[in-house]
């Protein structure tokens, strides 16, 4: 199998002329080329392309794609002969997946014994702290001092290695495992003369699990304070299981609770983990680092969005960790903080606060990360207009970190608040700042493309069984809407169409007063709409499209190169969609504007209205649609003989509402209701 990252390079560099044109004699026609269809008998110029879309398309016969589909279709060449006959013309190296070979396998079956090995040290270590005179007297000894709880040892698997020479070194090998599974994993070390020792000797265990409960590595405390061996702390090297930047510690033991919470606490080490558990909050990691892995965010991801960061009181590490958060509001989380008293880290803290006292400080103290950082560093501005004006830069680039482009709007409104400057002067910048990200987050939109494909097919179901019925009336069969989904479909295509085709003009929005009306891009303006008037997608795929869109849209630039990503969409049901009902020809209210004018600064008025006057127009029209196809679903419900009276009051109800509303549309659409 080829790589999708390959894929994704092959995709960036296709130019659709360039290969129509090895097998078609094109003509160039203004921005796009024509040339005879090979896919039917024709005699005139019918099949264009478009190096603007990447497309082709025959105005006589079905024929549509992309470069990938053409040569499908055209030289009967198979998905991977096409990707690989495209890699070959443009000078792209390929990679495929391999399967598992002979070397794997036995990677494999080390990774196996190395757990096993592993999980014997653990046991061994547990043993020796509880049921040793040394392992009670000293391991256990200290964990009471520290204030550790019998259960929370038993849970973490806390343990002692005994401070001799090879104690554990011995054990393991008299029980058969093997010497350079024990160095290889950092359990043992080998001196110069070739004798072998206990890495961890003299010091409390604390074993790293991975997220399936397996332990991958350990951490070990010193105790002694005779100065010999200056680390604290001996915590397992890079091994075959072990690789730090994949590891949350705690994860295995919080994974229940972050799903439940919808939100993690990220702390720093080991015993901060452990005494927050203790004090009754679950939902608790550490990094061991200082700024979080792409692996560690994705183990994070995988089972929420929202990450709470708890901080000691001491500004200047604050500052430091800032610039790593910005990191993760890219990846669309949503980052609060928490800032603990001075002098205190979550394990004194936890220690002195325990359940509800520490539940309740979490709640109370946690700020959102953003307004957070605006109010420090406006703060550290004080009134120096100089040093305002580059905190300001400072958060609009962390704004722009934030990919969805209402919450961004949220906050530059909070931030225009915080330092009294105008909102408009505030989206001026950040718009330079999502430019100047444009380049790297196309290459995250291509991830995002690869995890649509494996979401697997969609399907557009036409016969309205997806539908929902309002409130309370449970229908037993699914009444038979096929007329009104087909408007209903026809309503959410238009405005999907709308945004693909339109969505980067400009148009006003009339407020009450004169300083209310502003300048709206369609996009944004049709998705406030949605949002305002809570209206949802009934097909999922004119649904994912437009999510795709609004996400897309919130950092290119260029409108063009969204659609390109959606007609190179592996995908095929997304390419499909848009190829077919995407027009070749430019958008028509650009014909002229893109040559004259700077295109967001255009004032043609008519087209302006007229192109106003069809947002209003598409977005009512769905109104009508749903509220036409609520209406049908109440119908099938009264029909049934079976209905209660209650329930009929009620549907008899929300018919009236409905036909309210549908009456008040309807005018706004100058258009009569016929009953
Ligand atoms: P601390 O220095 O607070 O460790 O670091 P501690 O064991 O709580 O020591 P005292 O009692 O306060 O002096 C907090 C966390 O940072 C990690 C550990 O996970 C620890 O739990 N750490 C610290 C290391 O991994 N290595 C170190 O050298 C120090
Ligand atoms: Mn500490």
């Amino acid at each position: 199998m080829i790589k999708q990252k390959s894929i994704d390079s092959v995709m960036a560099a296709v130019r659709i002329e360039e290969v129509v044109g090895d097998f078609v004699s094109l003509r160039k026609q203004g921005q796009d080329y024509v040339g005879i269809c090979p896919f039917h008998d024709d005699k005139n110029p019918s099949m264009h392309v478009s190096p603007r879309l990447g497309i082709y398309k025959c105005f006589v016969c079905d024929a549509a794609g992309n470069p990938v589909k053409f040569l499908m279709e055209h030289e009967k060449m198979s998905y991977p002969e096409a990707i690989e006959y495209l890699a070959k013309k443009y000078g792209i190296p390929l990679e495929y997946e391999r399967t598992e070979s002979d070397e794997e396998r036995q990677q494999r079956t080390l990774r196996e014994s190395l757990m096993i090995v592993n999980e014997f040290a653990q046991k061994y270590f547990m043993e020796q702290l509880r049921n040793t005179e040394e392992g009670k007297l000293m391991g256990m000894a200290y964990l009471k001092e520290r204030g550790f709880m019998d259960a929370t040892i038993d849970k973490f698997g806390l343990g002692y290695c005994p401070d001799g020479w090879d104690n554990f070194t011995k054990a393991a090998l008299e029980k058969g495992y093997k010497e350079e599974y024990l160095i290889e994993l950092g359990l043992t070390g080998k001196s110069q003369s070739g004798k072998l020792y206990d890495i961890y000797r003299g010091r409390v265990i604390f074993p790293i699990h991975n997220d399936a409960g397996k332990v991958i590595g350990f951490g070990g405390r010193i105790l002694k304070k005779d100065g010999k061996d200056p680390r604290k702390y001996v915590n397992s090297r890079e091994n075959t299981i072990y690789h730090k930047s994949d590891t949350l510690y705690g994860i295995y033991f919080a994974k229940n609770a972050i799903h439940k919470q919808q939100n993690v606490y990220l702390v720093e080490g080991y015993t901060d983990v452990i005494s927050m558990h203790e004090s009754g909050v679950e939902n608790v990691v550490a990094s061991s680092g200082t700024s979080l892995t792409q692996g560690q965010i994705r183990m994070i991801t995988k089972r929420t969005q929202n990450i709470t960061v708890l901080y000691d009181g001491d500004m200047a590490g604050i500052k430091a960790s800032m610039r790593g958060i910005d990191m993760l509001l890219e990846q669309g989380l949503k980052i609060r903080v928490c800032l603990l008293p001075d002098g205190e880290d979550p394990d004194s803290f936890a220690k002195k606060h325990r359940d509800s006292e520490l539940q309740d400080y979490l709640a109370a103290e946690s700020k959102d990360f953003l307004l957070f950082k605006a109010d420090i560093l406006s703060k550290e501005a004080g009134n120096d207009p100089i040093k305002r004006a580059s905190m300001v830069n400072e958060i609009l680039k962390s704004i722009s970190c934030v990919k969805d482009n209402i919450e961004r709007a949220f906050y530059v409104k909070e931030c225009a608040k915080l330092f009294d400057l105008s909102e408009n002067d505030l989206n001026l910048n950040l718009r330079r700042f999502v430019w100047e990200k444009t380049k790297e987050q196309s290459r995250i939109a291509q991830q995002q493309q690869q995890q649509i494909q494996q979401q697997g097919g969609v399907t557009v179901p036409m016969d309205g069984t997806q539908l929902e019925v309002p409130d309370i009336i449970e229908t037993k069969k699914h009444p038979d809407l096929s007329q009104q989904t087909d408007l209903l479909y026809e309503a959410e295509k238009d405005l999907v169409l709308l945004v693909l085709n339109y969505g980067n003009y400009l148009i006003y929005k009339i407020g009450q007063e004169e300083e209310q009306s502003e300048e709206l891009r369609v996009d944004q303006y049709v998705c406030n709409e949605m949002m305002k008037e809570d209206i949802r997608f009934h097909y999922p795929l004119l649904e994912k499209i437009f999510n795709k869109y609004a996400d897309w849209a919130s950092y290119i630039g260029n409108q063009d190169q969204i659609i390109r990503n959606f007609t190179l969409s592996d995908d095929p049901q997304i390419s499909e969609f848009v190829i077919r009902n995407i027009p070749v020809e430019e958008p028509k209210f650009s014909e002229r504007w893109r040559d004259k004018y700077d295109i967001h600064t255009h004032t043609t008025r008519n087209n302006l209205r007229i192109l106003q006057n069809q947002v209003q127009n598409i977005l009512l029209t769905l109104k009508l649609r749903i509220l036409e196809n609520n209406a049908a679903t109440i119908q099938k419900v009264l029909e049934d003989e079976n209905l209660s009276e209650e329930d009929m009051a009620l549907a008899l109800q929300q018919m009236n509402q409905i036909n309210q509303l549908k009456r008040i549309i309807s005018q706004r659409l100058n258009r009569v209701v016929s009953r």
